[in-house]
């Protein structure tokens, strides 16, 4: 059996090597320009064109990570890229959950207890109270109900604030009010307090932040964006801060990445950046998944983790 890998940088050499010794039957190499020799599974992030294009001997294709909207943006561009009939597999959790509710969990709570601002007035040297928010008024709403919505939806049931969930499909998650489809998306919208998107960056949900949709949120709310850039119409964001309509953001990820030096949001006092490392696969969990993924198609059957192109997740 053989394996080829690609991504821009991971660590290639820990990757061959871990796949080898959990597929000890597998030749496992990195795919370079001209290597068009045949593979029977192909590991990628944002691949070229020509490592899945006429591949021959092709049976799965693995996305080295949560979201496949750069491998299917380079397929509505190159629609004969995957061969017909070729499964594409995503990563789902692999350590990715628990680093997501880490990151959420620190900001409901700091936005819950206002750290942030009693760090504002430490530097004033300032002693003030500010009066508490109310935790039954405090309601989070995580936009998409997935994979990691739910994994961060699981981790802020301790603290006791309303939950609330909005996906495509109706779900019953204990705990969770469930809200589904273009219809139910504005009732969503008015009972929630803190936003975090945790959708797949589709054609349906790009630009889906915008102006219009933080209105729509309770009063003076907040917004946590981990899932892509492209999800979030920037400068709709700073007209709703300026507005007082949104009064803090913490943001994973960007419309450019690396952030440009002389974007505003830098300078931003009410918004906290990171880049784009809110969540990463765990290499070993990513090829035990891979490897038993691999064995399962071996034997004709489905593996977990398939992408639907046409939905695009
Ligand atoms: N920042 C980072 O470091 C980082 C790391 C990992 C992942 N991510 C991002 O997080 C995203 C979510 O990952 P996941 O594993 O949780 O994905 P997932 O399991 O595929 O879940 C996607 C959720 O979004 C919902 N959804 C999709 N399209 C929708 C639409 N048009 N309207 C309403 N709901 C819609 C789905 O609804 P149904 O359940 O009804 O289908 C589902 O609940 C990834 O796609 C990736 O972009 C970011």
């Amino acid at each position: 059996m053989d394996i080829i890998f690609y991504h821009p940088f991971f660590n290639a050499d820990k990757w061959i090597a871990g796949l080898q010794q959990r597929l000890p039957q597998a030749r496992v190499r990195v795919w370079s320009p001209g290597d068009d020799a045949p593979a029977d599974y192909a590991l990628v992030r944002q691949p070229p064109v020509a490592m899945l294009q006429n591949r021959r001997g092709l049976k799965g294709v693995f996305a080295l990570g949560a979201g496949v909207d750069d491998i299917l943006a380079q397929l509505r561009n190159h629609p004969d890229m995957l061969p017909a009939g070729v499964p594409l597999f995503r990563l789902e959790d692999t350590g990715m959950g628990r680093q997501m509710q880490e990151y959420a969990v620190y900001h409901v709570l700091g936005w819950f207890r206002r750290f942030n601002e009693y760090q504002q007035q430490k530097s004033e040297a300032r002693w003030q109270h500010l009066r508490n928010h109310s935790r039954d008024a405090f309601s989070i709403g995580i936009l998409g109900a997935g994979v990691l919505g739910r994994s961060v939806a699981e981790s802020l049931k301790p603290w006791g604030f309303p939950l609330r969930c909005w996906s495509r499909t109706p779900k019953n998650l204990p705990g969770v009010t469930s809200f589904y489809g273009q219809e139910q998306l504005a009732e969503f919208l008015s009972g929630t307090q803190v936003l975090i998107n945790l959708l797949p960056n589709t054609l349906q949900t790009v630009g889906i932040l915008n102006r219009q949709l933080l209105s729509q949120l309770k009063p003076q709310a907040f917004l946590l964006n981990l899932a892509r850039g492209p999800h979030l119409v920037e400068d709709d964001l700073l007209a709703a801060m300026a507005a007082g309509e949104i009064k803090a953001a913490a943001l994973d990820v960007f419309v450019q990445e690396p952030l440009p030096q002389e974007h505003p949001f830098w300078a931003h006092p009410d918004i906290a950046i990171t880049p784009h490392n809110a969540a990463v696969a765990l290499p070993d969990d990513a090829m035990d998944y891979i490897a038993s993924a691999i064995r399962q198609r071996e034997s004709g059957e489905m593996p977990a983790g398939r992408v639907d192109l046409v939905r695009g997740y």
